[in-house]
């Protein structure tokens, strides 16, 4: 089998010099603040921030000195980055284990692209799906398309899970303001009957729509949901069969499961395998939000992918907004010992970011073996999570202030609100500025005594600071620039994993909680005592339930 694994070309992480360089320099800057940073460099700002594809990144916030971004970069040198960014955009089999080509990146690629994967040019495809799912959604936003009973379809219900909801979701909740508000959109995912239930409890089977979203056909959750949409649609509509062609589509790779399903291949939206689930939002998953928002606003969110896309491939590593990024992950994961990133963005429309980006960047690196099948002897992916600002800062952020724990954040703001109503922007931006520069510079003791704090509650209210941050500013959240903001976080994503040497692109680690839940279903609902083999904790539970339903 060893023949059919890339060999490393690379050394081992830990045996790279820039990586042993890293340990050294990380004991030097251990105890500097930045603080100090800040006022020994006045060209500190103006260093450490970059300005591409409409992004401005301000990475000075960063406990980092010119070194260690020179051995950043020299870490990502010799991690081989260069050479995998080319051998991911070019359609070589990267995710090793899957023996699959990465190549979400030929989604958003213009027509006159090439990609070759096993000889032949995917680009044509991808651009036929596209245009199949324009004239789809023209269909359908223009009333041309009539449900069974004649009505047009006023509803749309995506079902999915994974990557076949959370960008769907995610990408709706964003581009809200650009949506079609005559329509619904609904996102059931869970397996959870409630999920179904609420999603459709005001809906009228005549004019909802559902897109079965996944790329196997085969996952529990969703077929579950499917097949319960399918008696719900037939059930309002008279029971007739035929109905269902006029209310389902499917979206999937998987053509012989969606006929299977019932679904007629003509209302199939293909894409491929060389696509993975949590990077499939600009494939045929993103049907709903092309429903939503239409196809000329799909296609600038794609352009923005495609300029990020091309700004990671092309620019100097130092100027290169994901490798900066990715990198700047890496020295407090592994150097700082960090467990966490905070992804607070600063606008109401991202409120699913954070948990989208849980997916891209948790179920891409939570890895625990290199790609020959070594385990790491460093830590991997860290634990993403989030919530908008300003909500956050009456929760969690106490703890990010004062706790004991270093949480790198990335705050994401935007210059101009698509809302304008009085003075709510600047309030809101000035909380986004004060935050990241209360977690830099905190607040001293001499300054709480300053203030005539008696000397008890001095200690409770200081601030150490020293707390990093990044600044992502655009100027307006349109759907080009969330194609961007989206491709920064796929391509720093896939930074960190060249560094670590792992499979960002596999999810192996999804599949042992899948084959038990299947047992132990057959076993909840077995007229029959089960035997299954469980440790005792599992068999209390299984009796606890069965007790309670036989
Ligand atoms: O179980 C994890 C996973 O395979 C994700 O990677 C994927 O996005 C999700 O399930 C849904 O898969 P599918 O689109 O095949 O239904």
């Amino acid at each position: 089998m060893a023949t059919e694994v890339t060999p490393l070309t690379v050394k081992p992480l830990t045996e790279r010099p820039s990586w042993q360089a890293l340990e050294a320099h990380y004991k030097e800057i251990a105890g500097v603040h930045l603080r100090e940073l800040f006022a020994n460099d006045a060209g500190r700002a103006e260093r450490y921030a970059l300005e591409d594809c409409g992004l401005f990144l301000d990475y000075s916030k960063n406990r980092i000195t010119d070194k260690t971004i020179k051995l950043l970069l020299q870490l990502a040198a010799e991690s081989g980055l260069r050479d995998r960014i080319d051998a991911m955009f070019s359609g070589e089999k990267i995710n090793i284990t899957e023996k699959r080509a990465v190549l979400h990146t030929a989604l958003r690629a213009p027509k006159a692209t090439s990609i070759l994967v096993d000889g032949e040019d995917v680009v044509p495809p991808v651009h036929e799906v596209l245009d199949k799912m324009a004239a789809f959604c023209n269909r359908v936003r223009s009333g041309e398309w009539k449900g069974h009973t004649g009505k047009r379809i006023r509803n749309v219900v995506n079902i999915g899970i994974g990557g076949s909801d959370l960008g769907p979701v995610m990408a709706y909740e964003a581009l809200r303001y650009y949506s079609d508000r005559a329509m619904t959109f609904r996102f059931v995912s869970n397996i959870d009957g409630t999920d179904f239930a609420e999603a459709v409890i005001d809906l009228n089977p005549d004019e909802t729509l559902f897109i079965v979203a996944s790329k196997t056909f085969t996952t529990l959750e969703t077929m579950t949901n499917a097949h319960t949409a399918r008696e719900w649609s037939l059930a309002g509509l008279g029971g007739d069969e035929s109905a269902v062609a006029k209310h389902f589509v499917a979206v999937s790779t998987n053509a012989k499961e969606v006929t299977k399903f019932g679904i007629d291949t003509a209302n199939m939206f293909e894409f491929w395998d060389w696509v993975g689930g949590r990077y499939s939002m600009d494939s045929a998953i993103g049907l709903s939000t092309m429903l939503a928002i239409g196809p000329e606003n799909f296609a600038a969110m794609l352009s923005g992918f495609h300029k990020m896309d091309e700004h990671f491939r092309t620019t100097p590593f130092e100027k290169n907004l994901p490798v900066i990024l990715g990198l700047l992950t890496v020295w407090y994961t592994d150097f700082f010992d960090a467990q966490t990133v905070a992804i607070l963005p600063y606008e109401q429309y991202l409120k699913r970011f954070p948990a989208y980006l849980q997916q891209l960047t948790m179920e891409s690196n939570g890895k625990h073996v290199t790609l020959d099948g070594n385990h790491v002897t460093y830590a991997t992916g860290p634990i993403y999570w989030g919530e908008p600002g300003t909500n956050g800062q009456h929760s969690f952020y106490q703890l990010i202030h004062q706790g004991t724990r270093l949480i790198p954040c990335d705050f994401i703001a935007f210059e101009k609100t698509l809302n304008p109503l009085g003075r709510h922007h600047a309030m809101l931006i000035g909380n986004v500025f004060a935050q990241s520069e209360a977690l830099a510079l905190g607040k001293t003791e001499v300054e709480v005594k300053a203030e005539g704090t008696p000397d008890w509650l001095v200690p409770h209210r200081v601030f150490e600071g020293n707390r990093p941050s990044n600044t992502i500013l655009a100027e307006r959240l349109t759907p080009e620039v969330l194609g961007t903001l989206i491709a920064l976080y796929e391509h720093s994503v896939f930074t960190q994993g060249i560094v670590w040497q792992i499979d960002s692109f596999d999810q192996w680690g999804v599949e042992l909680g899948k084959v038990l839940a299947q047992r132990i279903i057959a076993e909840l609902e077995s007229p029959t005592e089960p035997t299954g083999n469980h440790d005792s904790s599992t068999k209390n539970l299984i009796r606890r339930y069965r007790n309670d339903h036989h």
